[in-house]
């Protein structure tokens, strides 16, 4: 079967590997160890969402692809989108007490 080159940039290091289209590219980032979100695995939460590097013609016109629902099919590039800062504010007002 034939296989095709993935290259996927993490915290702006480029990994490389082949696969063939038997499995998901979420997948095949996952076998490579790579940290990458997600959670339906079915492209409805966009969790997962890779920023496409190399040109590709999936005809939306979107320069980002869901690797859960997508399988290789040409050699590619991605980016493993840094994952948000979530800062919880808090108006609950905590007393400490010293230990004497
Ligand atoms: S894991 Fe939900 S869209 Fe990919």
């Amino acid at each position: 079967m034939k296989k095709y080159k993935l290259n996927v940039i993490h915290d702006g290091i480029k990994h490389t590997d082949k696969f063939s289209s038997d499995n998901s590219i979420l997948e095949c980032i996952e076998s490579m160890m790579l940290p990458i979100s997600s959670s339906c695995r079915r492209g409805r939460c966009k969790a997962c969402k890779v920023v496409v590097k190399s040109k590709i013609h999936n005809g939306l016109g979107v320069n980002y692809i869901l690797p859960c629902i997508t399988h290789l099919s040409d050699d590619i590039e991605v980016e493993i989108l840094p994952k948000p800062i979530i800062i919880k504010k808090t108006h609950r007002t905590v007393t400490i007490n010293p230990i004497y």
